[in-house]
């Protein structure tokens, strides 16, 4: 009996001890696989190249950055602000007979300018209040008429037919001279 316990101890002692070497061992090997790189990053040559690979891909990039900003700035100007002018001349009453319209340039955006059958002076946004459209005047019916949908203004530029939602901005005309002045209202 006593045999038999001393051989049960020397085995797990035995067992005990193998298992330790081999962990030691694994644990010695994971260290310096760890150790080892970190040891070389931090070596004299390896600080040397990164800083170069650091600088080389800065200036690769200012010089990128150098090529593509003024192309950038050249397909997108700088916005330019919309001309503050409350007042344009849109035409000369000689140019005008009854009946007719023209389409006038107010600041960045188009207005329509009407000598009526009544020997009226109208002029209106020629922006289309449904989906922006550019406006014509229809001598036939004397209306404003936007072409892509069909829709009709009156001559006081009231939306009448077709899917514009709303009347169109009316300016104020003065006849100056020989020019038609065109004025945003108040
Ligand atoms: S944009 Fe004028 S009717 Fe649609």
């Amino acid at each position: 009996m006593q045999g038999l316990l001393f051989v049960v101890y020397y085995e797990s002692w035995l067992l005990d001890g193998i298992s330790r070497a081999i962990t030691g061992k694994a644990k010695t090997e994971m260290k310096a696989l760890v150790m080892e790189p970190e040891s070389a990053k931090n070596s004299e040559p390896q600080r040397g190249r990164r800083l170069v690979n650091l600088l080389l891909g800065s200036g690769v990039l200012a010089s990128i950055a150098s090529f593509i900003y003024p192309a950038f700035r050249y397909i997108i100007p700088p916005p330019v602000p919309e001309a503050s002018s409350q007042t344009v001349v849109a035409g000369k009453v000689a140019d005008f007979k009854r009946n007719t319209g023209a389409i006038f340039k107010f600041g960045e955006k188009p207005g329509i300018l009407l000598y009526t059958a009544q020997g009226e002076w109208k002029a209106f946004s020629a922006i289309c209040t449904h989906l922006n459209c550019t406006v014509q005047y229809r001598d036939d019916v004397h209306q404003i008429w936007c072409a892509c949908h069909n829709g009709f203004y009156d001559l006081r530029g009231r939306n009448v037919s077709g899917p514009p939602p709303r009347p169109l901005e009316e300016y104020a005309v003065h006849i100056q001279g020989e020019d038609v002045v065109v004025q945003r209202k108040a």
